[in-house]
């Protein structure tokens, strides 16, 4: 059964221009396909924090989840707000409060011009990464204690359980199996960080004999992103914690042409999922036309995928593919286009269609 409901938060800096993009884009495709998609605007981010001082309110988490099969999400982040006390609130508290505890990063090469590294062909930058979203030093336990003296003690609580540490490898299992895929690699820090990461290592070693068609591998983060960049043919679905997932996926994003391209989505099966782009809200290019809407629209691909339409979200990737080919595109991958003119750009493609 197809789902249309869809939530948008664009959010601060570029998630309001990419955001633009990713709608204007995904109902051209459902006015010619007929998807029946449903887009209703909210304003959550750091103006109305900074006007009202509200962040998430109840009544809109409520409707949020309740009244939605999809949140699709451009980025938080104000340098107004240097404390991202908004965005706490209001995309961790989504990931949290919706109990989102996949987060899916596809690091996918789609031409080889794009990748930093030499002589990578498509085939040899082809994974995804499983980052568990619910726990970790995320879970904003903690406190500063004599602030500001010189015996200030801080505290980031980082909490893993079984039940979150399981879901998400079989999660991680249970994708490569429904998508033809062997391998399956899992990171932690296990040998500094004993308790919770030794955790991590049972767990993989448990649930990996439910898939003995599998194979597995475990690989030392810091040594993970090495071999990302030395060998990344060898890994096909790595799963990994919060904070290491946050940090290899941007490197993974890197490889294959940068964050203007990396999409992901944030899932808990069967309930309101959140998509947005890997990155964030670039404070630096907001307001200048100038950030790549590729990320959103391919984010936009994967909520399709999300929502029961799989062919318009591989008609979608087929798009940003050809505009890749064609060096259609923004400054930071050496085109010439503007954020908005990609847009109406594709908008056009999809008329034509
Ligand atoms: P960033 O991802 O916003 O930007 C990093 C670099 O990549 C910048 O040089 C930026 O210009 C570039 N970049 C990012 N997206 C781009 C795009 N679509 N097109 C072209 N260039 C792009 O990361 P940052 O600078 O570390 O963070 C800025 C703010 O965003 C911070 O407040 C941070 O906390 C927040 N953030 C939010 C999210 C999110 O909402 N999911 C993700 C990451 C960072
Ligand atoms: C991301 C971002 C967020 C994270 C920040 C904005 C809290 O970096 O979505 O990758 O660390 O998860
Ligand atoms: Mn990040």
């Amino acid at each position: 059964m197809t789902k249309n409901r869809i939530a948008v938060i664009p959010g601060d800096g570029i998630g309001m221009e990419v955001a633009q993009v990713g709608v204007k884009v995904l109902s051209a495709l459902s006015e010619k396909r007929n998807l029946g998609l449903n887009f209703k605007w909210f304003d959550l981010g750091a103006d109305r924090y900074l006007k009202t001082g509200e962040t998430l309110p109840q009544s809109v988490f409520d409707e949020l989840s309740s009244s939605f099969d999809a949140i699709y999400f451009g980025a938080v982040g104000d340098p107004r707000v240097p404390d991202m006390k908004h965005a706490k609130d209001i995309l961790l508290g989504l990931r949290m409060r919706l109990d989102l505890f996949i987060n899916l990063r596809p690091i996918q090469l789609y031409h080889e011009k794009l990748t930093p590294l030499k002589n990578k062909s498509v085939k040899e930058i082809d994974m995804v990464i499983f980052r568990e979203n619910t726990e970790d030093l995320y879970v904003g336990i903690g406190g500063n204690f004599k602030m500001n003296t010189p015996d200030e003690i801080a505290i980031n609580e980082m909490i893993s359980t079984r039940k979150g540490v399981e879901r998400i490898i079989r999660s991680a299992f249970d994708w490569a199996v429904s998508h033809g895929k062997s391998k399956v690699c899992m990171s932690d820090k296990a040998n500094a960080i004993s308790f919770a990461h030794g955790l991590w290592q049972r767990t993989f070693k448990d649930v990996s004999k439910d898939y003995p068609q599998i194979q597995t591998r475990h690989v030392y983060a810091d040594a993970l992103a090495m071999e990302l960049v030395r060998a990344p043919e060898d890994f096909q679905v790595i799963v990994t914690s919060n904070l290491l997932g946050d940090i290899l996926s941007d490197l993974g994003a890197q490889l294959v042409g940068g964050l203007g391209l990396a999409a992901s989505a944030n899932l808990h099966p069967g309930k309101v999922s959140l998509f947005e782009p890997i990155h964030g809200s670039a404070p630096n290019i907001a307001g200048k036309d100038q950030a790549n809407p590729f990320a959103m629209i391919l984010t936009g691909a994967l909520m399709l995928d999300y929502l029961g339409y799989a062919q318009e979200a591989v008609l979608i990737e087929n798009l940003v593919k050809d505009c890749i080919e064609a060096n259609i595109g923004t400054v930071d991958l050496g085109g010439q286009l503007g954020t908005q003119a990609v847009g109406d750009y594709l908008v056009g493609r999809i008329q034509l269609l």
